[in-house]
């Protein structure tokens, strides 16, 4: 069996860090199988586009002939698999693409790697790992006092997005449970980092903030998330292929929980600091509009468990990971420019008008 893994969803914001990441680590060849959604970006993989240990597919991962052959062809002994929509304002305002990807397109790759497994054996059967990647929005939202998640919390997902993920680990959890297909399940809190698409709260409040534009804060902004570096959680990841043990779930966490009025603000100091100046100081542009509906307070991750069997911690600090990412993007302007025409002008234009 070749050293190939299939990774889903590998032209995303975390997909595509990890790909780069794994390809200089080691010796690892990987297959990005990707539909190129509105969120999947080949410019993120510029630098190993040409790479003999790299190969594009353009396909769903509900398309099961596809799958299957790429199965067949490649005959990996891994597939790590982030392909999903991933943003919850579009889950609510349309739900379908959710269901379809997340939850059918789960089920169908479930059941191709089902099938493939079932035919290897030996040493290749035993070594095989399906590892599903998800989120911390499956565990529902705490309260101001409670304990961090751990993986011991049961689901309560609130959104259409967080109940697509919640169906899909659940799934993954029955193939393991139902036919002993190998699988491990990663649920991580907020990444953030290069190549997130900028309808997510860090590279939107980046980019308006270097425009002079509102920077729409939802409520009261007292909301809280657990921030990760993108390319700490890509370690994680594969921390867990190599050394999780089969059946289990990860949570994944920067142990970095904030305000989002506070990040906002970050974000104007930095851009302030490092763009040309605008007449007044960036704080100024924040605006409070209409709240999310069904809004999750908080959330924040207990992430002992993959720290205690796997020696996983973040490396990045908060302080440091943000200066990098708001560089990053006012240094960027030819990937800003063109993951911000067309349908994201539309989408911003529909989603903060209303
Ligand atoms: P993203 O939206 O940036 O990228 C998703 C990728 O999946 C895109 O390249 C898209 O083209 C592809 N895709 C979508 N539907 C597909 C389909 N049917 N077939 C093949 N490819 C398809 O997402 P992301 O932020 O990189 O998230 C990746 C994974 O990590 C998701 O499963 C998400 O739920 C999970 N996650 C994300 C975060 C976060 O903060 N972004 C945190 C925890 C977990
Ligand atoms: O927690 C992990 C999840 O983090 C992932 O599973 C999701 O894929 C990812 O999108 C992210 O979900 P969030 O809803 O937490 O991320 P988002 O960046 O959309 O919003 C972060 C917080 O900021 C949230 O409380 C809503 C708020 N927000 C967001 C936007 C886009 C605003 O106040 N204003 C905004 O314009």
């Amino acid at each position: 069996m070749e050293n190939t893994i299939i990774v889903t969803g590998g032209a995303g914001f975390i997909g595509s860090n990890f790909i780069l990441q794994s390809i200089e680590r080691d010796s690892t060849s990987i297959v990005n199988l990707d539909k190129l959604t509105y969120a999947g970006n080949l410019r993120n993989l510029e630098a190993v586009a040409n790479e003999r240990r790299y190969e594009f597919v353009h396909g769903d991962i509900a398309d099961r002939t596809l799958v299957r052959r790429l199965l067949e062809r490649r005959k990996p002994p891994a597939i790590v698999h982030f392909a999903a929509e991933s943003h919850v304002d579009r889950s609510i305002r349309g739900p379908d693409d959710f269901i379809r990807t997340n939850v059918d397109g789960t089920f169908a790759l479930l059941e191709e790697v089902r099938a493939y497994w079932g035919n290897l054996a030996g040493q290749e059967r035993i070594d095989f790992r399906f590892l599903h990647v998800s989120t911390d929005e499956v565990y529902g939202s705490l309260g101001p006092e409670d304990p961090p998640f751990s993986e011991t919390t049961p689901y309560s997902p609130n959104s259409p997005y967080a109940a697509s993920k919640a169906a899909s680990d659940h799934f993954v959890r029955a193939y393991h449970h139902t036919y002993g297909l190998p699988v491990l399940t990663t649920n991580c809190s907020n990444n953030y980092g290069r190549f997130q698409f900028p309808e997510k709260l860090i590279p939107l409040m980046i980019l308006n903030a270097r425009d002079g534009k509102p920077l729409p804060v939802y409520g009261d902004g007292q909301n809280v998330r657990d921030w990760l570096y993108v390319e700490d959680h890509c370690e994680a990841i594969a921390a867990v292929l190599a050394r999780g043990t089969v059946g289990q779930t990860y949570n994944i966490g920067g142990w970095n929980e904030r305000r989002n009025i506070d990040i906002v603000e970050t974000v104007c100091d930095l851009v302030d600091e490092i763009a040309v100046p605008l007449g007044a100081p960036r704080r100024t542009l924040i605006t409070f509009v209409k709240d999310r509906p069904g809004h999750d307070r908080r959330y924040a991750m207990d992430a002992t468990k993959i720290e205690r069997e796997l020696g996983w911690r973040p490396r990045e600090t908060f302080e440091s990971g943000i200066r990098k990412t708001v560089r990053w993007y006012l240094e960027n302007e030819e990937w800003v420019r063109d993951v911000t025409s067309g349908s994201y002008r539309q989408w911003i234009e529909t989603h903060y008008s209303s």
